[in-house]
């Protein structure tokens, strides 16, 4: 499905403030070229008598009619390779080569990369953080629903179907979702190694509502709205960016307390009750909004679009090749954040773990 020029359009338009649905088709299965190069292959080729295709592409669950609009699509960017012809996409994608029937192989390595950090997010999370630290659970949850999205990512590289395409889109919205929540409860320490507001699992609650409702609605609509649906995880994400950047401003200035009628938000010190303004800053204050900065970075390649290198190296699979090493500095990040918020709290000793720099988690 047309997910590649949907989601750069959407991005774009978002920039733009302009939620409209993106385009449907593309320039290049408008082309008349395509069009008639796929009918006469149909023709030919999509008969009962004639020999299926190898079992592999069976196997991905190519039909005939997806192996003519692949060869199709090729035939033609091989005509702008030879300058006679512009680059075009295909149902919102790319001519890629594709591998054993895998249709995007570098996303399909690269979501694996970030599946493997997730993983060993994961582990470390296990290792290193007291089962007694009460974000230790959260960050349980966080690394499982990030090692579902990557897998459902991977699945769809390796084929875009309709369902293929659902799982990876929601998937995606739970894990922008939960790691908005994770950061409002941390942030406003409505969870904290030693303690848990009675407004936690409240929000956490509100949280699920919000996302299946997403998901019912956007699953009742005829025609998927990508434009809206990356809307809204757009505005999750900013959401969360900000949080995390007012997390290390508070180290340098004091943010002010926000009065709703007779409840006050207090802006907690991000280790308390070490004065931020007043101690020395911890080496992760400024470890959050870097990497806020470095993603929005990353994810400016969607918009950049540029036709792929070799048939193979796109802007998609490059912004999933940047969160491999991103999603490795946030694990270290949020794990030693964790530790040392327990530290502060008087919570158990964490000996200096000799390698990583991390706090490994001890008696
Ligand atoms: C896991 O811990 C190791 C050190 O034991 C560290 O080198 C690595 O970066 C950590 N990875 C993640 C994803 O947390």
């Amino acid at each position: 499905m047309a997910t590649r020029t949907r989601l750069a359009s959407a991005l774009a338009l978002f920039a733009l403030l302009a939620l409209a649905g993106p385009a449907l088709a593309s320039s290049g299965d408008r082309h008349p070229s395509f069009k008639l190069c796929t009918s006469l292959c149909e023709l030919k080729r999509c008969e009962l008598h004639h020999p299926p295709l190898a079992w592999h592409l069976r196997a991905l669950l190519w039909t005939c009619a997806d192996d003519c609009a692949y060869v199709c699509g090729h035939r033609l960017t091989d005509e702008a390779d030879a300058g006679r012809e512009n680059y075009h996409q295909f149902f919102g994608k790319w001519a890629f080569h594709r591998i054993f029937g895998i249709q995007e192989p570098m996303s399909v390595i690269f979501s694996l990369g970030n599946l493997a950090v997730n993983y060993r997010g994961l582990l470390n999370v296990t290792k290193y953080v007291r089962d007694d630290n009460g974000l230790h659970p959260w960050l349980i949850v966080a690394a499982l629903v990030q090692i579902n999205t990557w897998f459902w990512s991977t699945i769809f590289h390796m084929r875009d179907l309709p369902l293929t395409e659902k799982l990876d889109y929601f998937s995606a919205m739970t894990t922008v979702a939960f790691m908005l929540l994770y950061a409002v409860i941390r942030v406003f320490g409505l969870q904290t190694p030693k303690s848990r507001s009675p407004y936690c699992f409240k929000v956490a609650a509100a949280f699920g509502v919000f996302v299946l409702s997403h998901f019912v609605y956007v699953s009742s609509l005829a025609l998927f709205p990508y434009g809206y649906h990356v809307g809204v995880a757009m505005v999750l994400g900013l959401v969360s960016n900000s949080l995390w950047i007012l997390w290390t401003l508070s180290f340098y200035i004091r943010i002010p307390t926000v009065k709703f009628g007779n409840h006050v938000l207090t802006w907690p010190y991000p280790y308390p009750p070490r004065n931020p303004q007043l101690t020395a800053r911890p080496s992760q204050a400024n470890t959050p909004s870097i990497l806020v900065v470095l993603t929005m970075l990353a994810m400016s390649l969607e918009i950049l679009d540029f036709a792929p290198l070799w048939r193979t190296l796109d802007a998609h699979s490059l912004w999933h090749l940047a969160t491999i090493p991103l999603g490795e500095m946030w694990w270290r990040f949020l794990i030693k954040d964790a530790n040392d918020l327990q530290v502060a709290q008087g919570g158990g000793r964490l000996p200096l773990s000799s390698a990583s720099g991390l706090k490994q988690a001890t008696d």
